[in-house]
C-alpha cells in the first residue's frame, strides 16, 4: 500500500531524513519508534506531503497504492487528504484551525468527500468522540480548539483525521498527551479502524507499550536512518542493533511486562 524508497528529506542544514526505505501493507500497523530528533516526524510529514516551507525532499521516491506521491500535483494529493491519506499531528493543534469549532472541522472534512447534512456529520462526530473517552461529545462539537485540554485537543485531533475512514492513517505520538487509561481507548479506537475497515496505520511513539501493543511491524530510527526494521516480536525481543537494545532497556519495567509479555496495562 505504502512504499517508501531510499528517501531523504532536510530542512537546509543536515539531512534530517537519510536513505530511509520501509513499506506498510494493507491493514498493518507499523510502529516507528527512536530518540528525539531522530526524524521520526520528518518522515511522516513527507508522506502526507506536508514539510513546510523549509523542507525538502533530496531524494527517493514515496509511492502510495504504485502511485508516487512525490510526482503528484497539489490538487491531486489534497483529494487524497482525509479519505485515502489522514495523519494525526504530533502538535494537536496543527489538526486545526483556531477560527472553527471541531464541529466544523469535522463537517468539512467529511463534506469534502461527498454530501453530508450536518446533523448527519454531528452524529457521526458524536459516536466518534465518545468512542475516544470524550465525556460532553455535544459541548465538544461547539468548543473552539484553545478552549481544550492539551488531552482532549488530542483526541479531537484523532477524531478528524479517522472521520473519513482513510485507507491509511499516519499518527505522530497520538497519545502523548493522554492518560493511561485513556491512552487504552485511544489505542482500541485505531486498532477497531483496522478492524472494521481495514486501515493500515504508520504510529511514531515513544511509549514502547503502545508499540507492543499495536504494531505488526517495528521500525528504529536514529539521526535520520531506520537503523532496524522487522516484526514486532524479532525487533522488541531480540534485536539485533546496539542502539535498539539500549532503547528497549532504558523501558520502565514498572509492570515487569516489557520485553517478555507486551503491554503495560
Ligand atoms: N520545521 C523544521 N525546521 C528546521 N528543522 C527541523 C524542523 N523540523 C524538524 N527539524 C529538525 O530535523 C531533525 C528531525 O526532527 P524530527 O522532528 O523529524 O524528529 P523526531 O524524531 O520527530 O523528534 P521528536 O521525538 O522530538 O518528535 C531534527 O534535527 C530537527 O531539529
Ligand atoms: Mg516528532
Amino acid at each position: 500500500m505504502l512504499k517508501v524508497e531510499n528517501l531523504s528529506a532536510s530542512y537546509g542544514g543536515g539531512e534530517a531524513v537519510r536513505g530511509v526505505s520501509l513499506s506498510v501493507e494493507p491493514g498493518q500497523i507499523v510502529g516507528i519508534v527512536g530518540e528525539s530528533g531522530s526524524g521520526k516526524s520528518t518522515l511522516l510529514s513527507c508522506i502526507m506531503g506536508l514539510l513546510g516551507d523549509r523542507g525538502r525532499i533530496l531524494g527517493g521516491d514515496i509511492l502510495f497504492e504504485g502511485r508516487s506521491l512525490l510526482s503528484m500535483g497539489r490538487e491531486e494529493r489534497r483529494q487524497m487528504r482525509g479519505k485515502e491519506l489522514a495523519m494525526v499531528f504530533q502538535d494537536p493543534e496543527l489538526s486545526f484551525d483556531p477560527l472553527w469549532t471541531i464541529g466544523k472541522t469535522l463537517y468539512e472534512s467529511i463534506r469534502v468527500h461527498g454530501p453530508v447534512t450536518k446533523k448527519e456529520a454531528r452524529k457521526r462526530g458524536i459516536s466518534l468522540l465518545s468512542s475516544l473517552e470524550l465525556k460532553d461529545p455535544e459541548m465538544l462539537l461547539d468548543s473552539y480548539p484553545s478552549q481544550l485540554s492539551g488531552g482532549m485537543c488530542q483526541r479531537a485531533a484523532i477524531a478528524a483525521a479517522i472521520v473519513c475512514g482513510p485507507r491509511l492513517l499516519l499518527a505522530d505520538e497520538p497519545t502523548s498527551a493522554l492518560d493511561v487509561t485513556v491512552q487504552k481507548q485511544v489505542i482500541d479506537t485505531m486498532m477497531g479502524l483496522r478492524e472494521r475497515l481495514g486501515t493500515a496505520i504508520l504510529i511514531v511513539s515513544h511509549n514502547m507499550g503502545v508499540i507492543a501493543r499495536m504494531a505488526d511491524m517495528v521500525g528504529v530510527m536514529k539521526d535520520g536512518e531506520l537503523v532496524e526494521w522487522g516484526e514486532k516480536k524479532q525487533v522488541l525481543y531480540s534485536p539485533s542493533h546496539e542502539y535498539t537494545k539500549a532503547l528497549i532497556a532504558a523501558v520502565p519495567r514498572m509492570d515487569g511486562r516489557l520485553p517478555h509479555g507486551g503491554f503495560y496495562g
